[in-house]
C-alpha cells in the first residue's frame, strides 16, 4: 500500500491540471461571448484519414465544445491539392468570425508544410508555428506559444515554481516541441541542452539533467541509465506498442529514480489540448481588440 501511495505522489497528473485550466479558459470564453455576442471560434482542418490524427482532431472538437468554444471541422480528402488547401486557409483567414486555424499534422507528402504554415494568418495561428510568432518566441517577445511546449512549461511551473538554474535537457529538436521548448526554458533561466537522435553519449548527458523533456519519438527509450535521482521528467512521446500507448520514457524506471514524471496517457496530451483552447481564446480576444489579461503566456 505504502509503495502505491508513494508512486502516485510521483506522478504529474496532466489530466487534473488540464481540467483546472480548462475551467478557467471556459470562463474566459463565456466572458468573450458576453462581450461580442458570439463564442470564440476554432477551425480545424484534417487532410486524409490518418487514424491517430482523426482521434486527436475529435478530442480537440469535443474539448472545444466543453469549453464554450465553437469549432468548425473541415475534412479534406487525402488527394486534396496543395493549392486547394491553401485556398481553404485563405478563406478562413478572411472569415471574420474565425479566431483560430489549425491544420492537423502530419500532412500528405505532396503538400509542403512550410507553405501551409506560412499561409495561416499570424493573428489566427493557434499552433504558434508561423515564422512571425515563432520568431517572437525565439526573441522572448509576446507571442503565441506552440501548444505542447506550453503544456510542458505549465506543468513544470506548477511542480517546481521557480526553474532558475536547473539544467534542463530537451531530447528532440523539432519545430513543434524541441525548439520552442528551448526558448521557454531559457526564459525561465534554465541551463538548456538540446539533444537528439544523433547525439553521442546521451545517457551520460541525460544523467546530469535536473529536468528532462523527452520528445524523441522512440518507445521507452529513456531508461534508468538516463535518469538522475530527484529529477523531473516530462514525457512528450506517444507510441503505439501492441495497441498499448507508451511514451519515450520507461515509466517504471522513472518512477523508481526520478522525483516526478508525467504518465502516457494522461500527462502531456491533455495539457496540449488545454493549451490549444487557451491560444484560441487568447487570439479571439486579441483579434477583437478586447483586453486579455495574460493568465499564462
Ligand atoms: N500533430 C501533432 N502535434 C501537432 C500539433 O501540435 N499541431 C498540429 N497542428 N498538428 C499536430
Amino acid at each position: 500500500m505504502m509503495g502505491i501511495n508513494n508512486n502516485e505522489s510521483k506522478i504529474i497528473n496532466g489530466k487534473n491540471y488540464s481540467r483546472d485550466f480548462l475551467t478557467h479558459i471556459s470562463d474566459l470564453a463565456q466572458k468573450f461571448e458576453n462581450l461580442l455576442n458570439r463564442k470564440p471560434c476554432l477551425a480545424v482542418i484534417l487532410i486524409g484519414d490518418n487514424n491517430a490524427s482523426k482521434i486527436y482532431v475529435k478530442n480537440k472538437i469535443l474539448t472545444a465544445k466543453d469549453t464554450n468554444i465553437k469549432s468548425i471541422e473541415i475534412l479534406l480528402s487525402k488527394n486534396t491539392s496543395e493549392c486547394d488547401l491553401l485556398n481553404e486557409i485563405y478563406r478562413l483567414n478572411n472569415e471574420e468570425k474565425v479566431d483560430g486555424i489549425l491544420v492537423q499534422l502530419p500532412l500528405p507528402n505532396h503538400i509542403q508544410l512550410e507553405k501551409v504554415v506560412n499561409s495561416i494568418s499570424p493573428k489566427k495561428d493557434v499552433d504558434g508555428f508561423h515564422p512571425q510568432n515563432f520568431g517572437n518566441l525565439m526573441l522572448g517577445n509576446d507571442t503565441v506559444v506552440p501548444c505542447t511546449p506550453l503544456g510542458c512549461w505549465y506543468m513544470l511551473k506548477k511542480e517546481l515554481n521557480d526553474l532558475t538554474g536547473y539544467h534542463a535537457l530537451v531530447i528532440g529538436r523539432s519545430n513543434i516541441v524541441g525548439k520552442p521548448m528551448q526558448s521557454l526554458l531559457i526564459k525561465e533561466n534554465c541551463t538548456v541542452t538540446i539533444a537528439h537522435s544523433k547525439s553521442k553519449r546521451l545517457a551520460e548527458i541525460s544523467k546530469k539533467a535536473d529536468i528532462i523533456i523527452a520528445a524523441i519519438g522512440r518507445p521507452e527509450f529513456i531508461t534508468r541509465e538516463f535518469i538522475k535521482s530527484n529529477s523531473v521528467i516530462i514525457d512528450v512521446g506517444i507510441n503505439r506498442n501492441d495497441k498499448k500507448l507508451v511514451g519515450d520514457v520507461k515509466f517504471e524506471d522513472a518512477l523508481k529514480i526520478a522525483k516526478k514524471v508525467t504518465p502516457v496517457p494522461g500527462g502531456v496530451g491533455p495539457m496540449t489540448i488545454a493549451c490549444l483552447m487557451y491560444n484560441t481564446v487568447k487570439l479571439a480576444y486579441r483579434r477583437n481588440n478586447q483586453m486579455f489579461k495574460e493568465i499564462l503566456y
